[in-house]
């Protein structure tokens, strides 16, 4: 899966584990927030009926291949497709909007991938394929461009010299598919978080939205221009997408983020919340619990968690000089269980304890 800023890697084991205290015989959750839709993956391997969402259309995309393609139905479609792709990445590729974009105008992808990349996508436009079946190649090529960047994992600016990994050849993989849990339907929606939760039930919402004023847009503009293929106008050294500047999000603003939460909570229709939160973020632990506390008791975990990596690597110029100090190698990320689950996970943490 790609490199992602908030992907709960490190913690999806645990997601897991909650799910199951709180629904021990199965079910279904709402994953509102599901960037790399790595937690919903967790989650239909083990059996829950999941529910994606994300505003973003590369996000969408990838909860698409991940959550509601149903392996069986696409699998070998797409591993004929993936195959073709890679061969057409194997012959003389022309310059694109990629490849003057993202490898010439700014210096994101060897110019060589990038015409890979403009072959193969153009394609992929080409081909008359099911939504799912679409979604799957096309994250596999997001993928594939992933694991070839010349970026610490952000697309807000590229290293100044070529990262090793972008002189290799893209080569695309079959994404890891899984089929739908036997009863439970598996959907991917891209919808403002409080639309998605009013029109989706299960029973548990698991909630992982932004904390700060990094915009996932911004972040990963070329991935969405890789889902639109809307040859954006673009802006900036880093080429953004112009939509960057409109399309916005209340959890990153300091001034919109508790109204947007307190709106979220209310719409919400499961019986238990789960809701992941850092301790560097825009809400102070009461605050949430505050929100929450009209949904049931409220408990809250925490666990120490190393942050992203940029922060080892310090704050550079655009020049790639360096300007600042290395930051806090750690921070604390929580977990809130609000509502009827709750308890059993109080139990469960209390059971723990004595053992
Ligand atoms: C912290 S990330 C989620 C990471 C995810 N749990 C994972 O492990 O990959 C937050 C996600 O929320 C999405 N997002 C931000 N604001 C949103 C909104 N108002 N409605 C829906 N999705 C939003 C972003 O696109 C981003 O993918």
């Amino acid at each position: 899966m790609i490199k992602y800023i908030g992907s709960k890697r490190l913690l999806v084991d645990q997601i897991v584990d909650l799910c199951q205290t709180v629904a021990p015989n199965g079910g279904s959750v709402i994953d509102l927030f599901s960037g790399t839709s790595r937690v919903g993956h967790a989650l239909k391997t083990a059996g829950f009926g999941v529910h994606a969402n994300d505003h973003n259309a590369y996000a969408h995309n990838i909860a698409m291949c991940y959550i509601q393609a149903d392996a069986p139905k696409v699998i070998k479609q797409a591993t004929a497709i993936i195959d073709d792709l890679n061969n057409i990445a194997r012959s003389k590729c022309e310059d694109g909007f990629i490849t003057k974009t993202y490898c010439i105008d700014s210096r994101f992808f060897h110019p060589d991938n990038g015409r890979r990349i403009d072959a193969m996508r153009t394609h992929i436009e080409t081909l008359s394929l099911s939504p799912e079946l679409r979604a799957v190649v096309l994250t596999s090529l997001i993928e594939a461009a992933d694991r070839v960047d010349s970026t610490t994992g952000v697309q807000m600016a590229y290293l100044k010299a070529w990262a090793p990994r972008a002189h290799k050849h893209i080569e695309l993989r079959v994404p890891n598919i899984l089929p739908h849990p036997f009863d439970q339907n598996c959907t991917a929606n891209q919808l403002e978080a409080t639309d998605a939760a009013s029109i989706l039930s299960a029973e548990i919402a698991y909630l992982d939205p932004p904390y700060n004023q990094h915009s996932y847009l911004g972040n990963y503009h070329i991935w969405e221009t890789l889902v639109r293929w809307d040859h954006p106008e673009v802006y900036g050294i880093a080429c953004k997408r112009i939509d960057c500047r409109e399309r916005k999000s209340p959890y990153n603003s300091k001034v919109k983020i508790a109204d947007a939460f307190d709106k979220l909570i209310d719409s919400i229709d499961t019986d238990t919340l789960i809701v992941s939160f850092s301790d560097e973020g825009y809400l102070g632990r009461d605050q949430i619990e505050h929100a929450l506390a009209k949904r049931g008791p409220v408990v809250v975990l925490d666990r120490e968690h190393p942050r992203y990596v940029g922060c080892k690597i310090g704050i550079h110029n655009q020049q790639g000089k360096k300007v600042g100090k290395v930051g806090k190698l750690r921070n604390t990320e929580y977990f809130f269980i609000a509502g009827a689950g709750a308890q059993r996970v109080a139990q469960a943490q209390k059971e723990l304890a004595a053992a």
